[in-house]
């Protein structure tokens, strides 16, 4: 990017970026975003460095395991995977492993992937089943977790006459998504999640299906892999291809909740770091990355006195209306094409809009803290008087297969995006380990990377507080 520079920038306001606000960008969208778009209060949460320990150190991952992963809603599977009774799915975080099953027509379950006998695992993979059984000494199990059958119950005397059922977690629906919680005196999911299911009851999650779902392995720990989805000032380092039509350092970030938080950027606007004044026609000749289609008129003569900005909304707006015959006329410029993310404490993410909505899970990749899997899942709307697509199937990459392997799912532009990300990942890692100051979190753009690792100390510190239940 010739025209691209990260030094000529005056901040022109104590807390932001030069340039113009987000919320000042979208103030000329010819179609307004809903009134919950604009910036919350900015808290002052710090500008301590963080010890970059918790990144690699194994002890540090046991502790998540114990007190974070095992206390949060996570999202499991999408019902619309598991649409058959006994229908199931493994989902496997860190050394934990649970059962997700359809166990009656409107009725999901979680249950425990280890047998009460010895501790194998019931299962190892998605499927069907009627009943489980333990491949072991072969006891059966009920949809519901109930003991069916043990072949030797009468020399189990301990279980007594209804023994050996398979522990259950919580379960709650929202959005389509499965969540489960293994903590049953957890806050309920409802909760943990305000105010995304009031905001996103504009972006249909239930209503739409799941075009794309990707797992890939990375080597990275899983809060830097996560971490590098909450800010969006790395485009000028990693994705500069965005940059004519990203309003990177203009982005807002809002801390919602102690569990939600969000960034907004603008696109079809340059980027502050650009200083030339880019053409209409230069802004749209970048193909939009998050938007299924969007560049298909993009590089048509844009209209006098129609911004780059309100075109690119108008065209999106339009195609999207042609492809599913429903009407977006509500639907703000915003909500057509801007990176709309929120983030859910601690591993979990969703982009508001009415495009697509990618949907993203960090976790760690069994017990290592050096390598996570990243789950890119995409829901695309389907047209009005159409059947309910199939969901796809998951496609898994492993550590060396690039995101573009999923190009056809997930369209190019946007893949070749998650492969720049990935890029830096396992750098970042090795990175981690010669940094003896610790990170260091930007005041205001890694506001809510700073809160990130703040909730974590509070829930390690109310986990070790805790009588051990061992
Ligand atoms: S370990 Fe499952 S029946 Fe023995
Ligand atoms: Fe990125």
């Amino acid at each position: 990017m010739g025209n691209t520079t990260d030094t000529d920038v005056t901040p022109n306001r104590a807390d932001r970026s030069p340039g113009p606000s987000y919320v000042e960008i979208i103030a000329d969208d010819l179609v307004p975003a809903p009134d919950f778009y604009t910036q919350g209060p900015v808290p002052d949460i710090g500008t301590e460095p963080v010890a970059a320990s918790r990144y690699y150190d194994p002890a540090f991952l046991a502790k998540e395991l114990d007190h974070v992963f095992s206390r949060t809603w996570q999202w499991a599977c999408r019902e619309e995977d598991i649409p058959e009774v006994g229908d199931y799915m493994v989902f496997d975080l860190g050394g934990y492993s649970w059962i997700i099953v359809r166990s009656a027509a409107s009725t999901f379950k979680a249950l425990g992937n280890a047998c009460p006998h010895r501790g194998r695992q019931i299962v190892e993979t998605d499927g069907h089943h009627q009943r489980f059984r333990c491949p072991y000494h072969g006891i059966q199990w009920n949809l519901d977790g109930t003991v069916k059958h043990n072949p030797f119950g009468w020399d189990m005397p301990q279980w007594g006459a209804r023994g050996g059922d398979l522990p259950e977690a919580k379960v709650a629906l929202w959005g389509g998504f499965v969540f489960i919680n293994m903590d049953h005196n957890a806050p309920p999911l409802e909760s943990v999640l305000h105010p995304i299911p009031e905001h996103f009851t504009r972006y249909d999650f239930e209503g739409k299906y799941k075009a794309a779902h990707v797992i890939k392995k990375i080597r990275a720990n899983w809060k830097a892999t996560c971490e590098a989805f909450m800010e969006s000032h790395h485009v000028v380092g990693t994705h500069p291809q965005a940059l004519p039509m990203t309003g990177d350092l203009n982005s807002q970030y809002d801390i919602l909740s102690d569990y939600v938080g969000r960034q907004f950027t603008a696109q079809g606007v340059q980027s502050p770091n650009i200083e030339r004044a880019l053409s209409k026609e230069e802004i749209l000749g970048v193909t939009a990355f998050n938007q299924p289609n969007a560049q298909q008129e993009s590089t048509a003569a844009v209209p006098e006195g129609l911004s780059a900005r309100a075109f690119s909304a108008a065209s999106a707006r339009r195609m999207l209306e042609q492809s599913t015959g429903r009407d977006y006329s509500q639907a703000g410029d915003a909500e057509m094409i801007d990176s709309l993310l929120y983030h859910v404490f601690p591993n979990l993410a969703f982009w508001a809009g009415m495009a697509q909505n990618i949907v993203y899970r960090f976790r760690p990749n069994g017990m290592d803290p050096d390598t996570a899997l990243m789950d890119i899942l995409i829901l695309r709307p389907y047209p009005k008087d159409g059947p309910r697509p199939k969901p796809v199937p998951i496609r898994y990459l492993d550590f060396d297969e690039p995101v573009m392997m999923a190009a056809a799912e997930i369209g190019a532009p946007l893949a070749e995006v998650y492969d720049q990300d990935v890029e830096n990942l396992p750098w970042v890692q090795k990175g981690l380990r010669t940094l003896p100051a610790g990170v260091a979190f930007s005041k205001y753009m890694e506001m809510r990377l700073r809160r990130h690792h703040q909730m974590l100390d509070q829930f390690i510190a109310e986990g070790e507080a805790r009588p051990s239940t061992m």
